[in-house]
């Protein structure tokens, strides 16, 4: 008897919790940016389906040229760019507008700064992130030059939890992607890319549904 009542407030809370995901009680999500914004782009289509468990509120960027910054922008969702020259202080701002957005999560989308022990202490668990590579291969930058340079058969990319050591936290989800003998560091990235783009949604489920 006590292993079905268990069983049946187990059934009750995964209910509940779906049926709060529903419309405006999705998990209030911030994406961070520097660049391109593709992987904002899907993460933003994948919130409007109903199966999607975050929204979109606010999107951040190191950078005022960032190209994704005109998709945002472009689908009023609120958009703020700080020069991380002074980290300490840029941080402490963006704290308080995370605050203000309510938000829960933070997805790290081509985001090329480095968050500090502080900030992510503050968001404990609540950052994850991208990389193009087969974490915990080829942390950090030029991963496809490395990848190709090694002679490795296989590259890829994953989605981890953002800790305080650059891309180590843990790893939630990972995909691997053929390296052709032919690949330049373009292509390899080219065809990585969109693998990401069905990736990231799929990690999102996998945390919340
Ligand atoms: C993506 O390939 C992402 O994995 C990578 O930057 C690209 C951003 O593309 N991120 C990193 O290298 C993080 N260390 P996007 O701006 O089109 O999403």
């Amino acid at each position: 008897n006590h292993i079905l009542l268990e069983k049946f407030w187990k059934i009750k809370k995964k209910l509940y919790w779906k049926i709060d995901l529903i419309g405006p009680n999705k998990i209030k999500t911030a994406v961070f940016i520097s660049g391109t914004g593709t992987n904002l782009k899907t993460l933003y289509n994948f919130s409007l389906k109903k199966k999607s468990p975050i929204k979109i509120e606010l999107v951040i960027s190191n950078n005022k040229n960032a190209k994704g910054l005109l998709f945002s922008k472009s689908k009023k969702i609120i958009s703020k760019v700080f020069n991380f020259k002074k980290r300490v202080i840029i941080e402490n701002k963006i704290l308080k507008d995370l605050e203000k957005n309510k938000i829960k999560l933070i997805c790290l989308a081509g985001f090329m700064k480095i968050l500090s022990r502080n900030f992510i202490r503050k968001f404990r668990g609540k950052i994850i992130n991208i990389h193009p590579s087969l974490l915990p291969k080829y942390k950090g930058l030029n991963t496809h030059q490395r990848a190709i340079k090694n002679n490795e058969k296989f590259s890829g990319c994953t989605i981890h939890f953002v800790s305080h050591k650059l891309d180590s936290g843990k790893i939630i989800l990972q995909k691997k992607v053929k390296i052709y003998k032919q690949d330049t560091p373009k292509s390899l990235a080219k065809r990585i890319l969109k693998v990401e783009h069905k990736l990231y949604p799929k990690a999102i489920i996998k945390l919340y549904c």
